[in-house]
């Protein structure tokens, strides 16, 4: 099958599918500047994102997205280097006009996923999982919080300056990341006549900013109402 088998196929798979993680994105963004707003709202989302069965198929589609983007992203690499073959040890500088992030596009990611890790363990772990495990509620820092408190944990973590500089780290990778993954899926699946080229590039750029942004917002909003209340 040309999907699989040809490697404009494979670049294909890899933009869909970070396409399809891009929404999530923007969906778990606007879930999460909730939050800052009104923690009743963000802990409705969170109680109906449970572990109901259909929101354990949708972090199940979720993860099977995840899963193609980061292999197809190994298998491109590893392609890529193969195609270049020993050339790939002459060239040291940068081709002009591509950008830093297009070069290091599996480093970043490889980051990104890095960190989305640690997410889990301090977030999903704590809710989802422990629900499906049978758990109501779990103990953080000497006090038991509701599996379905969403706003709880996220004041628990926010409130660690350490924690909170990590986060915004992630938050630049994630936006270098973004800036160049956004252009190339867009243009991958078609939308690259020169008109739009430079035009997407900005579209990028802005939306990556919004994206990365949004979240620190989040996250230091968070922090401050910590110190605000402590
Ligand atoms: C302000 C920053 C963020 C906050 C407060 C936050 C909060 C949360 C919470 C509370 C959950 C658990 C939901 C549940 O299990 O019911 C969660 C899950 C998750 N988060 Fe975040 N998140 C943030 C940033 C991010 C970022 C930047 C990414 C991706 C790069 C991300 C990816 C995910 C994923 C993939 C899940 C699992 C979703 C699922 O279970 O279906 N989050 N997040």
């Amino acid at each position: 099958m040309w999907l699989l088998n040809s490697s404009i196929g494979r670049k294909l798979i890899m933009s869909i599918s970070g396409v399809f993680l891009i929404l999530f994105l923007v969906f778990h963004l606007t879930m999460n500047i909730a939050a800052v707003f009104s923690e009743e709202a963000y802990n409705m989302i969170c109680e109906f994102l449970g572990s109901n069965w259909y929101a354990v198929a949708g972090t199940a589609v979720l993860a099977g997205g995840f899963a193609i983007h980061f292999l197809y992203a190994l298998l491109l690499t590893w392609q890529n280097r193969k195609a270049r073959g020993d050339n790939s040890y002459a060239v040291t500088d940068r081709p002009k006009g591509v950008e830093w992030a297009s070069q290091n596009m599996l480093v970043l990611g490889l980051i990104v996923v890095g960190f989305l890790l640690l997410h889990f363990s301090q977030f999903w772990y704590h809710m989802m999982f422990a629900e499906l495990i049978g758990h109501h509620e779990v103990e953080m820092g000497g006090t038991m919080l509701a599996t379905t408190d969403g706003a709880a944990f996220v004041r628990y973590y926010f409130s660690n300056i350490i924690i909170v500089v990590l986060y915004l780290a992630w938050y630049v990778a994630l936006w270098f990341h973004l800036t160049h993954g956004f252009w190339s899926a867009l243009q991958t699946i078609g939308w690259n006549n020169t008109l739009w080229f430079n035009r997407w590039k900005v579209i990028s750029n802005i939306f990556a900013t919004v994206v990365c942004l949004g979240f620190a917002f989040v996250t230091i909003a968070f922090y401050v109402k910590s110190l605000c209340c402590a």
